[in-house]
């Protein structure tokens, strides 16, 4: 028997040849952005046990691995320092040495991976001995001092080099302050991608793992971040960073967000990223390793659901190997 459909939309599924036709959406390497952990010195890679496959880099690896990235197409790498704990202090003042590691991998990076954009975190908790994006006064994160020391590592960097500062830290007022003080500089054409809508997320467990950087006192993180109950006040934080200058506003973490990265583009049609953080890394690799997945194809899949919702480009550790080899299948 057959039906009389005028509609079978299964026509156009019926041929790989007209699926990649018709396919609306694509990963292409050049939406990618590769996160790297560096520490100082020159020793071997360190690896990092809740995140199987990235490491802390010394300085010449992690020059290695942006090259590597670059050579298979990511444009940008993101950069976050494992500091030692002798330079960590309460007020995070090691986040604008101009001598400290990060003003000086960048240095490097512009001299043996040119073309390469060089993203930098804005945000002191690499550098705090609280684990805090800020600094604290009287167990509170204190919005304003804080933002005072935001900007300095800001111009820090700028001057270093970066061609992108990325203020991580969920402070009031930061984009504004920031962009005001790189432009007196002279640095009008270094970019601002502002992690906007960033939530209190138990995702970022790996990542402190990683940066030794998990808070330690000093208040609560979810004074800062956004509740993960909110999709409204998404729309607030990142309206407010745009008029403050942002160029490029973000949502972290990636999976459990789509509603809110999909509503900012609509709302907006503005630049927008999306960062795959490092528990999402994690569980993709456990299931993988395990077998329970199929782990290139399921990280494609997230990939690609990225750019369904609206995202321009994508922080996600997997970019590299993504670049090298998984984006060839769909
Ligand atoms: C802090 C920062 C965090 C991440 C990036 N920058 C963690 C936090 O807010 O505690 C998390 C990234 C990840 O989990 O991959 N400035």
């Amino acid at each position: 028997m057959s039906l009389s459909l005028r509609h079978r939309p299964r026509r156009l599924r019926t041929r790989a040849a007209v699926r990649d036709l018709v396919r609306e959406h694509l990963v292409t390497p050049s939406d990618l952005v590769q996160p790297l952990f560096v520490q100082a010195g020159e020793g071997p890679d360190e690896a990092i046990a809740s995140m199987p496959g990235q490491a802390r880099l010394s300085e010449p690896r992690l020059v290695e691995e942006a090259a590597r990235a670059w050579a298979a197409g990511v444009r940008a790498v993101a950069l976050f320092p494992r500091i030692d704990d002798a330079l960590k202090t309460e007020d995070g003042r090691e986040a604008w040495n101009p001598e400290g590691l990060i003003p000086r991998i960048v240095r490097r990076l512009h001299a043996e991976v040119p073309g390469l954009a060089v993203i930098g975190d804005v945000a002191l908790d690499p550098y705090s001995s609280l684990g805090q994006d800020g600094i604290v006064v009287d167990g509170e994160i204190a919005n304003d001092l804080t933002v005072e020391g935001l900007v300095r590592q800001a111009r820090c960097q700028a001057e270093a080099g970066v061609d992108v500062v990325a203020p991580s830290d969920m402070m009031d007022g930061r984009v504004g302050a920031i962009r005001d003080a790189l432009d007196a500089d002279g640095h009008t054409d270094t970019l601002i991608l502002a992690y906007s809508a960033k939530y209190a997320s138990a995702f970022y467990g790996p990542f402190r793992d990683a940066l030794d950087s998990a808070p330690r006192g000093g208040g609560d993180k979810r004074t800062y971040q956004m509740d993960p109950g909110n999709g409204d006040e998404a729309l607030h934080e990142v309206g407010l960073d745009l008029d403050e200058g942002a160029d490029i506003v973000m949502v972290k973490p990636g999976l459990p967000y789509l509603d809110v990265l999909w509503r900012l583009k609509e709302a907006y049609g503005r630049p927008m990223a999306v960062y795959q953080v490092s528990g999402e890394y994690a569980m993709l690799e456990a299931a993988g390793r395990n077998g329970w997945i199929d782990r290139d194809a399921c990280i494609r899949e997230t990939l690609l659901s990225f750019k369904r919702a609206g995202a321009d480009l994508i922080l996600t550790y997997h970019a590299t190997e993504a670049a090298e080899r998984l984006l060839t299948r769909w």
